[in-house]
């Protein structure tokens, strides 16, 4: 019998709880990302419930994304409240499959900060981080895109550098404020100076 919740386990097959507010295009967004995470988990030889958990956390990543930013606001815990909109809908995904009883915390991590990034993410929290970036149908960059995809998942941390430096260059050029998270798994995942 699998350990995953009844949910992640339907999840892994395509079917979304009834709560979930996403169109058609971004289902099919949902259904890329899951496809990678797919393919890495089995690429690393992960048995069959971690390689459902993997596609699972593609599925559900953006389940809330088409819910009114508004409306999740104060769905979220304290620290996450004054986000921007467009990035509330991973905290409130996180919250909301608590609710429904999923107490994978790593798998809720990884979903909660598959936008920010985070420093304590784990290999599965990485790897949302990535293919959320890099899914084939990603329009900007698609050449420099597709050569990050074939170095995964052997060159996970060194990919997930090249996306989060790339993220806060376009923060910073935007003139946008970076979050502390996102800094962090920079500072994570390069060498430390001498
Ligand atoms: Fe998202
Ligand atoms: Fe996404």
């Amino acid at each position: 019998m699998s350990g995953l919740h009844p949910l992640v386990l339907a999840a892994a097959e395509g079917d979304l709880p009834d709560w979930a507010q996403v169109g058609k295009a971004r289902r099919r967004h949902m259904k890329r990302v899951a496809k990678l995470m797919k393919t890495w988990a089995q690429a690393r030889g992960e048995h069959e419930d971690e390689v459902r958990r993997w596609k699972a956390a593609g599925w559900l990543h953006d389940v809330l994304r088409e819910a009114d930013p508004e409306a999740l606001r104060p769905q979220v815990p304290e620290a996450f409240r004054d986000l921007p909109g467009r990035i509330l809908h991973g905290p409130a995904a996180a919250e909301r499959l608590a609710a429904e009883g999923v107490d994978d915390e790593p798998f809720l991590h990884a979903i909660r900060y598959h936008t920010l990034g985070h420093p304590g993410f784990d290999d599965l929290g990485k790897a949302l981080y990535a293919a959320d970036f890099l899914e084939p149908k990603r329009r900007l960059r698609p050449k420099w895109r597709a050569r990050l995809r074939e170095r995964m998942p052997e060159d996970m941390d060194a990919v997930v550098r090249d996306i989060v430096g790339e993220r806060i260059r376009h923060l910073i050029k935007r003139g946008r404020p970076v979050r502390d998270e996102t800094l962090g798994l920079w500072n994570a995942l390069v060498e430390p100076e001498r």
